[in-house]
């Protein structure tokens, strides 16, 4: 690889001479900068990141830190990320943590080494990271939570008001007649399921409705989960006549038992989605779902970072962004049979 040594040679001047023209450090006379200007060009010269970083204590990355890059949710919330990062000189570092808190920390632990100049955290669970995020913000770094906030966290944050979007969705099904309605609720020791199952919880109180505690399954935002908890909502009796999924993911597995099943959507029973991936146009049934803004989650905490970086040091920002609920074929008025 080409480096300063070359450039010197090659040039007629000294190391510190390129130094100077390379990192702006001191004026150096036109006809020389051009000389050594034009050096660099012909070796291909590139100055190392990490050694500029070192110099300065930070580099130009950002960390992200996600809980898993295949769930269709999240490459949306990254590349929004990216996106700003990338237009202002910045890239990112992307670290999966599969919801597990012990690679959460690992991975929080071995970015603090990269000197990143900020960190996006979408938690892996109710977990407190005070510790670490004090630790980054006394080196300067910001600290960013995303999706889902771990307990105690005072900083800033990007979240959807999951409590009253799945309030809507709720009395969307409400509205078409269903009494009977189940939910298929993400990790409860996330904040955002806790949040979807109390907006469930409250709507059908506003309506009157009581409904059999097991008509709460818990899984674990796949597919898979989601087609094994229907499984058991199907063999209830009587069977619930709506399913809310906590998430697509999850709704395409309900999907899939109730075809299993034989049972028709929504002529039998009405499915409700969450995320609203590109996907759930083209399931059959199309899914009718909760639509959050991942990609402006993304940008937006980058924003918040690089306006940490430069100079605003206001009280923690909680921003609150814009959900829609997107009605498609999957949910369907209650017929008198199933009523
Ligand atoms: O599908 C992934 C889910 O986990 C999303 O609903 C998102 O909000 C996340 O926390």
């Amino acid at each position: 690889m080409a480096n300063m040594k070359e450039i010197a040679r090659m040039a007629g001047v000294s190391l510190g001479t390129v130094s100077n023209v390379i990192n702006k450090t001191a004026n150096v006379r036109e006809p020389v900068r051009q000389r050594v200007l034009e050096a660099v060009k012909t070796v291909g010269y590139q100055p190392s990141q990490l050694a500029r970083g070192l110099r300065r204590d930070k580099t130009n990355t950002i960390g992200m830190i996600i809980p898993d890059i295949t769930n269709p949710f999240f490459p949306a919330v990254v590349r929004g990320a990216e996106d700003v990062a990338y237009s202002n000189g910045y890239r990112l570092i992307l670290c999966n943590t599969d919801n597990d808190h012990y690679k959460e920390l690992v991975h929080l632990n071995e970015l603090r080494t990269y000197l990143p100049t900020g960190l996006i955290v979408i938690p892996s669970s109710l977990s407190d990271l005070t510790a670490q995020a004090e630790s980054y913000r006394k080196s300067g770094t910001g600290v960013v939570c995303i999706d889902r906030l771990p307990r105690h966290w005072s900083g800033d944050t990007v979240t959807v008001d999951n409590a009253k979007v799945a309030f809507i969705a709720t009395r969307a099904l409400l509205e078409l007649g269903h009494k009977r309605l189940s939910m298929i609720t993400g990790p409860l020791h996330f904040t955002n399921s806790q949040n979807r199952l109390s907006g469930f919880k409250r709507a059908l109180r506003g309506a009157k409705i009581q409904i059999s505690p097991d008509y709460i399954q818990e899984a674990t935002f796949d597919k898979q989960d989601g087609y094994s908890k229907a499984m058991v909502l199907l063999r209830m009796i009587p069977r619930p006549t709506a399913i809310f999924a906590g998430n697509d993911l999850m709704a395409l597995g309900v999907l899939l038992a109730l075809r299993e099943c034989g049972l028709r959507c929504p002529e039998d029973i009405s499915v409700m989605g969450f995320d609203d991936l590109e996907l759930a146009e083209t399931t059959n049934p199309s899914l009718s779902s909760v639509s959050q803004p991942g990609y402006q989650l993304g940008t937006s905490a980058a924003r918040i970072l690089l306006d940490r970086v430069n100079g605003d040091e206001g009280p923690a920002r909680h921003l609150v962004l814009d959900t829609a609920l997107k009605i498609r074929d999957s949910i369907g008025p209650v017929s008198r049979a199933r009523s």
